[in-house]
């Protein structure tokens, strides 16, 4: 098996050619996709049909995998996939799990202590339109910034909430939150991440904040909101449409991105309401160090 990455964005990803995921990759093949993820943040698999139980032994190759709390989104036998999109039984209830919020930029689970440290995403079904999912890179974010805004923010800690965040959600209206119990809540404790961080395994440096859970960042006056907007100046920065890779899913796509060092958005689902969009998705713990857990 002969493998070869292009660059698909100036800043980060690479498409991979000559891998079929559904065999057992040799060790040599596996090293080399392992160094290319590290290298490049991001990397798209094409024209795949991986099962669950295969999605789930490649997912496993790389680390740990981890399992989605929304448990009744995962595949029964298959526990490490789950199922994204919107697709419905006969009756109207949800088979998938369906992120009604649009564009907002995050990394996947940035409220945890471990947050993941790979995320996979293949597409199963697609729409005729629309869908689509962003990603950017938080080492050219960082690159890009002034001499004077790199020093006023390395050494800022952030402060993410789980909680901060579905309590907003609930408050826009109906969707995919639900009000949770004292006891859910204690399982999700806000936890500080330092704001700027060296990624462990490449040296690379980074910033590491998702808007939407950002409750506080030390050095910052006033309420959460004053927080979130005083990061949101860091996450237009590394979003600036030159900044963003946007991916147009054809079923059979498979993406894995290194969340530690990218982040991601959905786009509208407005767009294709009318279409089916079923993706699977996996993660798995990697290199993830340096959270700090806020004391009951
Ligand atoms: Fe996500």
């Amino acid at each position: 098996m002969t493998l070869e990455f292009i660059p698909i964005h100036k800043d980060f990803g690479a498409e991979v050619r000559g891998a079929d995921l559904t065999l057992e990759l040799s060790e040599e093949a596996f090293s080399e996709i392992y160094a290319a993820y590290f290298r490049y943040g991001l990397l798209l698999f094409r024209g795949e049909r991986l099962t669950p139980a295969q999605q789930a032994a490649f997912t496993a190759r790389f680390g740990e995998p981890k399992i989605a709390p929304r448990k009744q989104f995962n595949v029964p036998d298959q526990q490490e996939i789950s199922v994204l999109g919107n697709l419905r039984a006969e009756d109207g209830t949800p088979l998938a799990f369906l992120n009604r919020q649009g564009v907002e930029w995050h990394s996947d689970t940035a409220g945890n202590e471990d947050p993941d440290g790979i995320t996979f995403l293949h597409a199963i079904e697609v729409p005729r339109a629309g869908g689509e999912t962003m990603f950017c890179s938080m080492v050219a974010a960082w690159e890009m910034l002034s001499d004077e805004r790199k020093a006023d923010i390395a050494g800022r800690k952030v402060l993410h909430s789980f909680n901060h965040h579905n309590d907003k959600v609930l408050r826009i209206g109906p969707g995919t939150a639900r009000p949770l119990t004292p006891e859910e809540r204690a399982k999700y404790p806000d936890i500080w991440h330092d704001l700027v961080q060296v990624h462990p395994v490449t040296g690379r440096t980074l910033y590491f904040a998702s808007h939407n859970l950002v409750k506080a960042v030390t050095g910052v006056e006033g309420d959460p909101d004053a927080a979130e907007s005083w990061i949101m100046e860091l996450i237009d920065h590394a979003t600036r449409p030159e900044r963003v890779y946007v991916h147009a899913w054809s079923p059979g796509d498979l993406l894995m991105w290194d969340n530690r060092a990218m982040m991601h958005s959905a786009t509208d689902v407005g767009p294709y309401e009318e279409d089916r969009r079923i993706m699977y998705r996996s993660s798995c713990r990697s290199v993830f160090t340096g959270a700090e857990r806020v004391a009951d």
